[in-house]
């Protein structure tokens, strides 16, 4: 797996300016926004085709040109990414649909894909020579970043809300973290890593406040187009709280674009959120630029609890210049949808996969997504995750 690297540049979301890549960087200092990894890509097309990835390593180390990390040994690997697109032909018979599948993300390490941004995250403190790593959040990312910081031997201080899933909490405390629970939401854990961390001496992973996650989460798109031979999909339904995944697939498209590697043809990406906390659908359902936080946002699938995104205006613009849009689903109806999807494929989802699919019952009747459509759902976590929403019969 040795390869030349062509990361060049970050550049900030909003305005574009350049920013320092030799150093860690929070967000942009121009507009305190996302900073975004920028490639040489002509550089990276004429070293690597798609068909030369054939033989490459069975992780999403296997795109290794357009990921940041430098060196090979930096690189903090728990054997993250590459997992099924599994076809759902029973469940997609229900609704007419032949081209159905699920990207099962509960086969990453710790069960969901946020190990894919926690292993670039945390190489790339690696290599910065970071010991001290801090993030909020609404458990499985906290779990993720737990298992890369003892695989690297770094430390790992988590906030997170005190009603987050057990099995978070848990995980995190057995792989060694500095566990602290708080009364309130992932905007509070958030402050109080932000209020705390210059003092402790501690680096910020929060979603897309540093740039390399959403890099690991794009390989997400890599995958897909992939795993279809070198097509997209007509229809993406992701289940949204920060936007990570939805916001690294969206500019994995603009790469492999420009790699050569795929046309100029994009899916329709879909937001799919919790009834109780929508911050995303009720912005793009009133063509805002920026969402609104979501205030009292409540919902059991703890991963779409994120009232407010500060990637909101990036995803908001993909949703629209896809055709795509996004949509709510109420607490009782992604559990009910858990077991129709478990009984017909055989996958046990997170709640917030779960919300996928009765996303896509609700795109369907609504003409919206149609039965020849290939259709994507991202399952990202494992309902063994959520035991506290499920009764037993
Ligand atoms: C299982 C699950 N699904 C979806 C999400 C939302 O992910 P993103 O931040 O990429 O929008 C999360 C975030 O915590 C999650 O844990
Ligand atoms: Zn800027």
């Amino acid at each position: 797996m040795r390869s030349a690297m062509h990361f060049t540049h970050l550049a900030c979301t909003l305005c574009g300016q350049t920013h320092d890549a030799t150093v860690p960087q929070n967000v942009s200092a121009c507009c305190s926004k996302p900073l975004f990894a920028n490639y040489d890509l002509a550089a990276a097309a004429r070293t690597r085709t798609k068909e030369s990835l054939r033989s490459r390593v069975k992780s999403l180390w296997r795109y290794r040109e357009v990921l940041p990390v430098k060196n090979e040994s930096d690189i903090v690997t728990l054997g993250e990414g590459w997992t099924p697109l599994l076809p759902a032909p029973r469940l997609g018979a229900k609704h007419g649909l032949t081209k159905l599948f699920i990207k099962d993300e509960a086969q990453n390490p710790t069960a969901s894909f946020k190990a894919r941004g926690m292993t670039t995250a945390v190489s790339m403190a690696k290599q910065f020579g970071l010991k001290k790593l801090a993030v909020p959040s609404a458990g499985n990312a906290a779990g993720a970043l737990a298992a890369y910081a003892a695989r690297a031997g770094m430390e790992a201080h988590i906030f997170m809300p005190r009603d987050t899933p057990r099995a978070n909490i848990i995980e995190c405390e057995q792989m060694g973290a500095h566990v602290t629970l708080i009364n309130g939401l992932i905007t509070d854990c958030g402050a109080e890593v932000a209020k705390r961390k210059t003092a402790e001496g501690w680096f910020d992973v929060s979603t897309l406040k540093e740039p390399d996650r959403a890099e690991g989460k794009k390989t997400l798109g890599y995958e897909l187009a992939e795993q279809l031979n070198w097509t997209l999909p007509d229809v993406i339904l992701y289940p949204t709280g920060g936007g990570t995944g939805l916001i690294g697939m969206w500019k994995a498209f603009d790469e492999m674009e420009k790699l050569g590697w795929i046309g100029s043809k994009r899916p329709r990406m879909f937001t799919v959120q919790a009834s109780g906390c929508q911050p995303i659908v009720r912005a793009f359902e009133a063509g805002e630029k920026f969402a609104a936080e979501h205030l009292g946002a409540t919902t059991r699938a703890s991963g779409l609890r994120v009232p407010k995104a500060i990637g909101d205006f990036i995803m908001l613009d993909a949703l629209r210049k896809s055709h795509g849009g996004a949509i709510a689903i109420t607490d009782e109806e992604m559990i009910a949808c858990t077991r129709e999807v478990g009984a017909a494929e055989g996958v046990f989802p997170a709640p917030e996969g779960a919300a996928c699919y009765a996303a896509l019952k609700h795109l369907l009747a609504a003409k919206k997504i149609t039965p020849d459509d290939t259709v994507v759902l991202f399952n990202t976590s494992t309902g063994l995750k959520y035991l506290e929403c499920y009764g037993s019969s």
